[in-house]
């Protein structure tokens, strides 16, 4: 058995930047194809800002082996497709019986979860509060406000991620959109097919 040594580190504000991290991605703008509901407001975006960052994750990971936990922040730019914000791709565990917990650090969110039978939760983020992600939730984070949102989040480190879960079914199946008076609300999502039934017409795009 290696023994790992014990380790602190911290979140540097306003950029959400993990100091030490083992590795960070980030999403442009333009790798959001699919993501939102308005495709020609999308279209019309990735035109003017389609390389610009939209999304960067700093995770700390020392193993990803059972029993081991990965942690890190993840900071989304705010702004909106025709009134549908920014939001992280949005995944369910691998192994989806693993949870996770998110803490609102900086910024004013949404974290939208959702079952494989299309049950939805929104839970709204401001610093300090912390959103419980249970096993078998499909989860993604949404900036509702004007601010960078940064979450610190930590899992457990086999739970692995299927991205593909969202885009397969029709993307969530409530938009996070903006209620024209500063705050947020949800709508339905008129391209969920949901998973009971993919032989709906629609499935396939
Ligand atoms: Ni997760």
């Amino acid at each position: 058995m290696k023994i790992v040594e014990p380790t602190s580190t911290q979140i540097v504000l306003p950029s959400g930047e993990l100091m030490g991290a083992s590795g960070r991605y980030s999403k442009r703008v333009s790798e959001l194809a699919g993501c939102y509901a308005d495709h020609g407001a999308f279209q019309a975006l990735v035109a003017l800002r389609g390389d610009e960052i939209a999304y960067v994750v700093d995770q700390f990971a020392p193993k990803t082996t059972e029993g081991d936990l990965i942690f890190g922040t993840s900071t989304l730019e705010p702004g909106d497709v025709a009134g549908e914000f920014f939001m992280t791709r949005g995944h369910l565990h691998k192994k989806a019986d693993r949870s996770e917990i998110y803490q609102c650090i900086a910024g004013r969110g949404v974290m939208l979860m959702e079952t494989l039978e299309g049950r939805v939760a929104a839970i709204e983020l401001v610093p300090g509060h912390i959103v419980y992600v249970p096993p078998y939730w499909i989860h993604r984070s949404v900036n509702v406000g004007p601010e960078k949102l940064v979450t610190l989040f930590c899992y457990p480190a086999d739970a692995g991620q299927d991205y593909e879960i969202i885009a397969a079914a029709g993307g969530m199946a409530s938009l996070i959109v903006s209620d024209g008076r500063g705050g947020w609300r949800q709508a339905p999502n008129l391209r969920y097919v949901g998973r009971a039934d993919r032989t709906k017409p629609g499935s396939v795009e």
